[in-house]
């Protein structure tokens, strides 16, 4: 079967690599791919939805996976589906839970399902009466996506109330501000969980844990991620029933009296606080670094997995996962992620032993090939990612990896997985 990846980052390189341990897959397309996608597959440039779906047609193209939010929330699953193609991803109505904060709180509310308390609103004096009732730090969320940066966690209630001025006159974040959700602050720690989902059905993967922050012990600016684990031990079988019954199945039966069923990979941002389940968020698609992690312990064949999920059938899977943990080390750009950074080679050195030839790999995201050469143009340049019996041997074999890795300003935390071991 010939696959059409869209993306350009670590986490569709990592579906692309899953794939191809899959005798059944072809060719694989990326749009618009990256410097290293080209050496797994065929990397095009196309632009429009309708241009890519006819593309597709005339490739044979059998399934189509969408890594990023911006095409989904565009809408580009119901443009496949209606030239009758095989796509992975939810459509853009159901692309609602991660477009629109409010659209989502309300959703939350309407089902009953456990969240932080909240209000929304386009004016500054109903947001300042809300702020005022609540105790710091407080936090504030543009309504739509802002890659990442929409969410501000004041200090203070002078330093929300500014927050809220800034979104609501534009000046943040431009249209994505003229509403915003201010809510209670939880205090816990954070999981990433992922419900593959085909509308009726879901299968869970294992719970992965993200880590935000630039720097080590969680310090420095917000990212989009710099490194991950799974499975986390930070979440027991009472807690994962908790979120199938308060979370996930609630949300499963609400989109499809919502008339939009959820299709495709549902993120769930949670915050544990007293071992009770809250959604933070949710988004329609892999978390990036979660998925590095948790496409290599994937045993069955991950190809059944999408096209099932695509093709309404997951019932049908019997999906099998290696008794293993997965590390993953992001590799950032010197300015990562303040500014773009000049062009720096990546120079990889060759890998000797046996042991990390098995057990480790890199995924390729913010690079670029000129003249033959590899170099990191992007913010996330690449991770890597480590395999192992233990936490502790996958986070040794991912960090033995980064030491075989250069490029000028290559920064990378010291301390993944910190909190599982
Ligand atoms: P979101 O995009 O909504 O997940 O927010 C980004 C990050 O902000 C989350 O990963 C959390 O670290 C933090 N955050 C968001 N909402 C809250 C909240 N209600 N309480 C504490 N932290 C939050
Ligand atoms: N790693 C978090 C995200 O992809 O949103």
């Amino acid at each position: 079967m010939n696959i059409l990846i869209i993306g350009s980052g670590g986490r569709e390189y990592s579906i692309a690599l899953a794939l191809k341990k899959d005798n059944s897959v072809d060719t694989i397309y990326f749009s618009p791919g990256n410097g290293a996608t080209q050496k797994l597959g065929l990397n095009i440039d196309i632009s429009g939805y309708d241009e890519l779906a006819k593309f597709a047609k005339q490739k044979d193209i059998g399934l189509t996976i969408v890594g990023p939010e911006q095409p989904l929330v565009d809408g580009i699953v119901d443009v496949f589906k209606s030239h009758g193609l095989n796509i992975f991803g939810p459509s853009k109505l159901a692309s609602s839970l991660e477009g629109s904060k409010i659209f989502m709180k309300n959703f939350l509310k309407k089902y009953n399902i456990p969240t932080a308390k909240f209000i929304q609103t386009q004016d500054q004096k109903e947001a300042e009466k809300f702020i005022q009732s609540l105790n710091e730090p407080i936090v504030v969320k543009a309504d739509g996506l802002c890659g990442g940066k929409g969410v501000i966690i004041a200090q203070t209630k002078d330093e929300a109330k500014q927050a809220v001025k800034g979104m609501l006159s534009g000046e943040s974040f431009g249209k994505a501000g003229e509403a915003v959700v201010i809510e209670e602050f939880l205090d816990g720690y954070e999981l990433s969980l992922f419900a593959i989902c085909d509308g009726s059905d879901y299968v869970l993967l294992p719970a992965a844990q993200d880590h935000k922050r630039l720097l080590d012990n969680d310090k420095g600016p917000n990212t989009g991620g710099m490194g991950a684990y799974a499975p986390t031990p930070l979440i027991d079988d009472a807690l994962y029933s908790q979120i199938r019954s308060n979370i996930i199945e609630p949300t499963l039966k609400g989109m499809q009296k919502e008339k939009m069923p959820f299709e495709g990979v549902l993120f769930i941002g949670l915050m544990i606080v007293d071992n009770r389940a809250y959604v933070l968020e949710y988004n329609v698609r892999f978390g990036d670094p979660e998925c590095e992690v948790l496409m290599p312990l994937i045993k069955s064949s991950v190809l059944d997995l999408f096209y099932k999920t695509a093709t309404k059938d997951l019932k049908s899977l019997n999906i099998e996962l290696h008794d293993k943990y997965s590390v993953c080390v992001v590799m950032a750009s010197k300015d990562y992620p303040y500014k773009s950074s000049p062009p720096a080679e990546i120079i990889i050195d060759e890998i000797l032993h046996d042991n990390l030839k098995q057990n480790a790999h890199i995924s390729f995201a913010g690079v670029s090939e000129i003249d033959g050469k590899l170099f990191a143009t992007g913010g996330r340049v690449l991770q890597c990612v480590g395999i192992g019996d233990s936490i502790k041997e996958a986070r040794d074999n991912a960090y033995m990896l980064c030491g075989q890795i250069h490029f000028v300003g290559k920064q990378f935390r010291s301390d993944i997985a910190y909190q599982a071991l």
